[in-house]
C-alpha cells in the first residue's frame, strides 16, 4: 500500500486502507470506469465489491485499464470481494475461481462471506454450511487465491462459534452496518479483542436514508469543524479504528470522503455515539432467508 495511505494492520499482518470505495449500484461499464478512474486519481486503493453486485468484470477490466494509467501494481490496490449464496459450502472454491477470472486477478485481497449467504431456515443446516464455507476458505488462504478470509454481518454468537473453529486461520474483517443510528458495542468489543477488523458499510446512510446526512448533532459537530456532514461521520467510525467504504458516483462527494485526516474532540464523539443506536437501514441478516422465501413465492 502507498505511504501515504491511512492503513489497519490485519491480523495476517498485512495492510488495509481504512477508507475504500464501495460498489453496490455501480453498473454498467461507462458509469464504473469514471468512478473508478476518478477514485484512483483522488488515492483511493481499496475497491470493496461481492460476487452478487453483477460488477466484477467491470472491475476486471478497469484495472487492466486504469493501473498503468496511474502506474500502480496490482500490490497497490487492495480488492475485497465476497461468496455469492449459489457458491456457498463445497461450491466455495468455483465462487472464488469465478471471481478471480471476473476480477482479472491472481488473487484477492480478502473474500467475505456474508451471514445470509449460508441461511436456509434451518440453523443447524445454517452452522454446518457456514463451517464447510470456513473450511474451503481456508484452502484459498492456502493454496494463495485468497490473503485474507473474514466475513460480514456476524453477531457476536457466530463470530465467537467461528473464532473457536476457524482451523487456523482467523476471520481478518468483519464488516457491518455500523453508524451512530446502529452500532453494537459487544460486537465491536469482540471484534477489537480478538484481533478482527471491523469495517462499517451504510455509514452514510446508503442512498435511501437521508437522516444522518441531515441530523441536527452531526450538522453541527460539521459547522463547529468546518467540515460536512459525511466528513464527520466516516471520521467518526475512523476514530474508532472502523474501516468505512462509502460508495459515491459523484467525483466532488469522491473527493470529501477522502478528506477525514482530523480528529472529533471528545465531546463531541461522546454525543455522537449517545442516539438511538438499534435503528437498521439493511435487513437483520437473520430475516434475509425469510424475504428471499416471500419474495420467491
Ligand atoms: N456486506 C454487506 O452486507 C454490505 C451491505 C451494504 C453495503 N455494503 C458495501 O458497503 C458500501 C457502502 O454502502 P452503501 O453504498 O449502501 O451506502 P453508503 O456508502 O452509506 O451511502 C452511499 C450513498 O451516499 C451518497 N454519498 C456518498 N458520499 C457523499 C457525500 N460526501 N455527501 C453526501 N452524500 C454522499 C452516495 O451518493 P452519490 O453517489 O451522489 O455520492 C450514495 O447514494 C457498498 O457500496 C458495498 O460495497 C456491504
Amino acid at each position: 500500500m502507498p505511504g501515504t495511505e491511512m492503513c489497519f494492520t490485519l491480523n495476517t499482518g498485512a495492510k488495509m486502507p481504512f477508507l475504500g470505495l464501495g460498489t453496490a449500484g455501480l453498473n454498467g461499464m461507462d458509469l464504473i470506469l469514471n468512478t473508478l478512474d476518478d477514485a484512483f486519481q483522488l488515492g483511493y486503493r481499496l475497491i470493496d465489491t461481492d460476487a452478487s453486485y453483477d460488477n466484477e468484470k467491470e472491475i476486471g477490466y478497469c484495472l487492466e485499464k486504469l493501473l498503468p494509467k496511474f502506474n500502480l501494481q496490482r500490490s497497490d490496490i487492495f480488492i475485497t470481494t465476497k461468496l455469492s449464496p449459489t457458491d456457498r459450502g463445497k461450491r466455495v472454491e468455483r465462487g472464488i475461481m469465478k471471481s478471480l477470472r471476473h476480477l482479472n486477478c491472481d488473487y484477492i485481497d480478502l473474500f467475505l462471506m456474508d451471514l445470509s449467504c449460508t441461511q436456509t431456515g434451518n440453523s443447524e443446516d445454517d452452522a454446518r454450511l457456514r463451517n464447510l464455507s470456513w473450511a474451503k476458505m481456508v484452502e484459498a488462504v492456502k493454496h494463495k487465491q485468497v490473503r485474507q478470509i473474514g466475513v460480514c454481518n456476524y453477531g457476536v454468537e457466530q463470530l465467537e462459534g467461528l473464532l473457536a473453529r476457524c482451523r487456523g486461520v482467523r476471520p481478518s474483517v468483519n464488516q457491518v452496518e455500523f453508524h451512530p443510528f446502529y452500532r453494537d458495542r459487544k460486537l465491536y468489543d469482540v471484534c477489537r479483542n480478538a484481533g478482527v477488523f471491523m469495517q462499517a458499510y451504510c455509514i452514510l446512510g446508503c442512498s435511501k436514508w437521508c437522516k444522518m446526512l441531515r441530523n441536527e448533532h452531526v450538522l453541527k459537530c460539521a459547522h463547529e469543524l468546518g467540515k460536512t456532514a459525511a466528513q464527520i461521520l466516516l471520521r467518526w467510525a475512523i476514530q474508532q479504528n472502523v474501516g468505512v467504504i462509502p460508495s459515491s458516483r459523484n467525483v466532488a462527494h469522491l473527493f470529501a470522503n477522502r478528506q477525514v485526516d482530523f480528529v472529533i474532540p471528545r465531546h463531541h464523539m461522546i454525543n455522537l455515539s449517545t442516539f438511538d443506536s438499534h435503528q437498521r437501514i439493511g435487513n437483520e441478516p437473520e430475516m434475509i432467508h425469510v424475504l428471499q422465501r416471500f419474495q420467491s413465492e
